[in-house]
């Protein structure tokens, strides 16, 4: 079937397989490799996109079901070489270490302050709760 979702701003249209995942679509058919896809039961959270501004598990969304709405990408967030404030405050504070789970939680905290900018640390930890950091940068 053909599929066209808002990815970025930008439409991009495929031919695939009614079942193919959302990850799948933005990794292998729109070539946007940010988004990683760590676990496929949806555990992890490394595959977290924005949807609508809602953070959501894309390998437990099929393509087909984005069509009409718009979807943003960890790429989206640097913006002409400026990091986002999310970003750069992972990078000042190490919140990160290999790397591999930090396109999801950087959408779901994206998300998170767009709808509450000043959240609590246990607001903040309920909406991490998704994400399984191996490495453990939770802290920071
Ligand atoms: Fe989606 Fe792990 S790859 S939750
Ligand atoms: Fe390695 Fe989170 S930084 S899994």
């Amino acid at each position: 079937m053909q599929v066209s979702i808002k990815i970025n701003g930008e439409l991009v249209t495929r031919d695939v397989e009614p079942r193919t995942l959302l990850v799948h679509f933005i990794r292998d058919t729109a070539g946007l490799t940010g988004t990683h896809w760590g676990c496929d039961t949806s555990n992890c959270g490394a595959c977290v996109v924005q949807i609508d501004g809602e953070p959501v598990k894309s390998c437990t969304t099929l393509a087909a079901m984005t069509v009409g709405h718009e979807v943003r990408t960890v790429e989206s967030l640097e913006v002409d070489g400026r990091l986002d404030p999310i970003q750069q405050g992972f990078h000042e504070t190490h919140a990160l270490h290999c790397g591999f789970c930090t396109p999801g939680m950087l959408m779901t905290t994206r998300a998170l302050l767009d709808e509450n900018p000043n959240p609590s640390d246990e607001e903040i930890r309920t909406a991490i709760s998704g994400q399984i950091c191996r490495c453990t940068g939770y802290k920071n």
